[in-house]
């Protein structure tokens, strides 16, 4: 792991079951910037019974998004936290066009204030086509504990059923239920499609083949990382 460089916002983009949670693991490990998965804070506060996961509890079991004002709010307090100051990387936001315009704003507005500019957002969209993706969520198990993914199919724990790290029970999640799962692809073709639309028509986006073994996709992100931000450093300095 690296430390000190910044990184600046990395986003992963992708349909469920893309890969993003798998590689924005990673990408956190070998960049050292924080993972920010607003799946995982909502299923923490879903865990929790906060007024929050109250809220969402019963949207995110139906597949649908979670409205853009409380997701948009949770986004933000978790970026004032002193551990994004480098760079973060964000799985599962923005997910709506009103939420990469919010993203944009508050990046202009907030983050980089008084700061050194580390540059706009790195996006990355894992392409991956929706036959592999149901095949993928079908096999999906995780670890309440440690956040770790598997799959039964592709990458099993070593004592099945059980996480390698921790020990704990794995898990398979309320919404990869076969219905739940053509409903999120539905969602996602009609609300987060547009956000693609969006940085493509920016400029700022690079496409990346979720296809491939976990490990070739993860060296092709670090690689677009290492371009972009080496690009973006050009540009401060000239
Ligand atoms: P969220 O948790 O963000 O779910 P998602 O976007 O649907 O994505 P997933 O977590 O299902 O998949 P992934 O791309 O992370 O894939 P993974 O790495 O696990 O959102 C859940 C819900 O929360 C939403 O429906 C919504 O209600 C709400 N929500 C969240 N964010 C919101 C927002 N911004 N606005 C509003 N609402 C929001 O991999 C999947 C499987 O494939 C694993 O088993 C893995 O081992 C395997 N795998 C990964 N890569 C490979 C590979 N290269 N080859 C083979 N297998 C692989």
């Amino acid at each position: 792991m690296e430390s000190g460089r910044n990184i600046g916002p990395v986003i992963l983009l992708g349909p469920p079951g893309a890969g993003k949670g798998t590689q924005a693991k990673v990408v956190a490990r070998r960049f050292g910037i924080p993972q920010i998965s607003t799946g995982d804070i909502l299923r923490d506060n879903v865990a929790h019974g906060t007024d929050l996961g109250l809220q969402a509890k019963a949207i995110m079991g139906r597949g649908e998004l979670v409205p853009d004002n409380l997701v948009c709010d949770m986004v933000a307090s978790r970026l004032r936290e002193a551990d994004c100051e480098r760079g973060f990387i964000l799985d599962g936001f923005p997910r709506t066009a009103a939420q990469a315009g919010w993203l944009d704003a508050f990046l202009e507005s907030e983050v980089y204030e008084g700061k050194e500019r580390c540059g706009a957002p790195i996006v990355i969209s894992l392409k991956v086509d929706y036959n592999e993706v149901l095949r993928r969520l079908a096999g999906r198990r995780s670890c309440p504990t440690c956040g770790q993914i598997y799959n039964s199919n592709s990458h099993p724990a070593q004592v099945r059923g059980v996480c390698d790290k921790d020990g704990s029970e794995l898990i398979v999640r309320k919404d990869d239920r076969e219905d739940v799962v053509r409903e999120r692809l539905r969602v996602y073709e009609n609300q987060t499609r547009p956000v693609i639309d969006y940085y493509r028509s920016k400029d700022r986006l690079y496409e990346v083949d979720g296809l491939k073994e976990v490990e070739e996709v993860s060296r092709d992100i670090a690689a677009v990382i290492e371009q972009a931000a080496g690009m973006q450093k050009q540009i401060a300095r000239s």
